[in-house]
């Protein structure tokens, strides 16, 4: 490899390309030139670094200057004045990354203390589309330890031990899914990557596809050995086109290499992969479902058993594992099974990585060990709730998972613990919510999204979550009364019991964990015909506080239904009965004279 005396590392993620990245990273490129430093300074367009919120991200080695929100027009002062003169440009430094004038690693940035980085080892670090650099941080080092040291029960036996569970959702154990497989009969037998992402505000497994793809196709390739697969298919979502790309490049690079296609390292084994791309709907996530739309028929999910591992792709036994989970596999291999059993609690092993957003200060993607708990992750990792807010809830586990409240903020985040709150795990959405959100508002959006995924196969489905999402809507307008909310309830524990599919049989988890412990907000609606956090339109009323108004008339000025009349310097009135409450007046006071109730 050819030595450089700096890296200039810029994230081409999705969040910093889409805040334009990519022309930051041509600039670097042409200003470099233009200085005659190409040969000594190498630029390197990574995955994502996490903290998407300040991007496009660049960070400067050997120094590990972390630069953020960089635009073009920065590009040439941090040519000419570090990588020339070697004087760090501070101002456009990330704000934590510097203190009393001394510069932090990036290890030792607020963001990333807790942090723990398996599964995104190589985003942020590497060039996911050249191959060397993945074989430079031991890329393949697992593969070719696999298929020429280890026979295909010892490297399973390794996953047993090491206690991986799986990161698509339910948490299944990876080596007992993996000897499932192995076990099966079958002259023909597949290996799927589950890409597919669906849940709202989650992007762990495209960041880890756009970070890092070889990663995936090595760990696919060991599944391959493990249960004697020859074809693999990677299931991706056509919505995630630089992951796509990325994974194609990798694929092409990995098979001019020969690690992918035949006789891999000398070993007789041989292994293919195809990228398959879904059209984006949920349901396709579910692993049934899934497996139909990968044979060209429609996204619907079958009863199980029969379970994929004996009955999957074509009627072949088939292995299907999350993206997340994959990315985990070749650290085990080449760390061993008892490095990774030390890293998180005594059931839930390894660490996990979180979409984290919401009202939190530090939204993107963090990886932290099991066992960390919520206020470490929302105080410390996320640095807090913007505005001095309070913190209300956290959803984990998007649609399927459940909310959980401030009083249980000390709870560890591993798969036993959630699921005792009440919520779950789930893929790794983590939405932070505060006093300004209503918890009946919340439950209504996260229905309203399973409604119109709802593949409409079965009945409890397909017209029990519209009927619960009618009495939420209700209920938000003003016109519920106590009995909705206990049919609400009764309803939800039926659909659960009786869905045909995990999408059906999650889907009521958002209202369960609500009621559970946001009751008095459904309560409020109901009998008080009040929304306590202020977002139901129909409960909300404008007022005018009389000893603030100045009696200026900009907020009658700004009323798009004339609701607001009064004389110059007295206090004006809204007409309740007029008012459609937009809120503009409000916005425009300037005395602070008008709330909203
Ligand atoms: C409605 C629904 C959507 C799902 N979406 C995903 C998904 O996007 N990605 C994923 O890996 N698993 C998803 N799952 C879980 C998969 O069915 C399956 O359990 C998982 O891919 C297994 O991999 P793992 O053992 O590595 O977790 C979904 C399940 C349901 C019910
Ligand atoms: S539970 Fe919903 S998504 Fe699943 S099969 Fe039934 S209708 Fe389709
Ligand atoms: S909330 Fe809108 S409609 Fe109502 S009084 Fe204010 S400006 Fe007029
Ligand atoms: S804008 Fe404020 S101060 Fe002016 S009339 Fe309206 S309520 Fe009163
Ligand atoms: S996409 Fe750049 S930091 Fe996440």
């Amino acid at each position: 490899m050819e030595l450089y005396r700096s890296h200039v590392l810029i994230c081409g993620g999705t969040g910093c390309t889409s805040s334009g990245s990519d022309k930051v990273a041509d600039k670097f490129d042409s200003e470099l030139k233009k200085h005659d430093l190409d040969k000594e300074v190498k630029v390197v367009r990574t995955g994502c670094f996490g903290l998407c919120e300040v991007g496009p991200i660049v960070v400067v080695y050997p120094e590990g200057a972390f630069y953020s929100r960089i635009t073009e027009e920065d590009v040439k002062l941090i040519v000419e004045e570090h990588l020339m003169k070697g004087r760090i440009v501070k101002d456009l430094l990330y704000d934590d990354s510097v203190k009393d004038d001394i510069i932090k690693s990036l290890s030792e940035v607020e963001f990333y203390k807790k942090q723990m980085r398996v599964a995104l080892k190589g985003c942020g670090l590497i060039d996911p589309e050249d191959i060397d650099e993945y074989i430079a941080i031991d890329g393949y080092r697992a593969l070719a330890k696999a298929v020429t040291e280890m026979t295909p029960e010892q490297v399973i036996d390794t996953l047993k031990e090491s206690g991986l569970r799986g990161r698509g959702g339910a948490g299944f154990p990876t080596g007992l899914k993996w000897s499932f497989a192995a076990k099966a009969e079958g002259d023909e037998k597949y290996v799927i990557c589950n890409a597919d992402e669906g849940d709202p505000g989650a992007f762990m497994d495209r960041s880890i596809l756009e970070g890092d793809p070889h990663a995936i196709i090595e760990a696919m390739t060991i599944a391959g050995y493990c249960i004697d697969a020859s074809q693999g298919f990677i299931y991706v979502r056509a919505e995630y086109p630089i992951a796509v790309k990325r994974l194609n490049i990798a694929i092409n690079q990995a098979k001019e290499y020969g690690l992918l296609g035949k006789n891999i390292f000398d070993s007789g084994f041989d292994f293919d992969l195809e990228v398959r791309l879904g059209a984006g709907a949920f349901v396709c996530g579910e692993e049934t479902a899934l497996i139909s739309s990968i044979e060209g028929k429609r996204g619907e999910p079958t009863p199980k058993p029969p379970f994929p591992a004996n009955e999957g792709v074509f009627g072949k036994p088939t292995l299907i594992n999350n993206v997340e989970t994959f990315a985990n596999i070749p650290q085990i291999l080449l760390n061993g099974p008892e490095w990774f059993t030390k890293i998180g609690t005594e059931k839930s092993k390894g660490t996990k990585v979180f979409a984290l957003g919401g009202k939190i200060n530090n939204t993107g993607l963090v990886e932290v060990p099991m066992g960390t708990t919520l206020r470490e992750i929302v105080y410390e990792v996320g640095g807090g709730i913007p505005n001095g807010k309070k913190f209300k809830a956290a959803q984990t586990g998007g649609p399927s998972g459940g909310c959980i409240p401030a009083s249980n903020l000390d709870v560890p985040i591993d798969y036993e613990s959630l699921a005792q709150v009440g919520s779950m795990m789930g893929s790794g959405g983590l939405i932070i919510m505060d006093e300004d959100n209503c918890m009946v508002d919340i439950a209504k959006f996260f229905l309203q999204f399973t409604v119109d995924e709802s593949c409409g196969k079965c009945p409890p489905c397909r017209i029990g979550t519209k009927r619960m999402l009618e009495i939420l809507e209700k209920i938000t307008s003003g016109n519920g009364t106590m009995e909705d909310i206990d049919n609400l309830e009764i309803l939800a524990n039926n659909i659960k019991q009786s869905a045909l599919c995990g999408l059906g049989q999650t889907a009521p988890n958002p209202v369960l964990s609500t009621l559970t412990y946001f009751r008095d907000e459904y309560i409020a609606h109901v009998k008080d015909k009040k929304c306590p956090a202020g977002v139901c339109t129909n409960l909300l009323s404008y007022e005018i506080i009389e000893d603030k108004c100045r009696g200026c008339g900009l907020c009658a000025r700004s009323c798009p239904v004339t609701a607001i009349s009064g004389e110059k310097k007295k206090p004006y009135k809204i007409d309740q009965d007029k008012c459609i409450k937009c809120g503009a007046c409000m916005e425009k006071c300037p005395f602070g004279a008008i709330i909203r109730k």
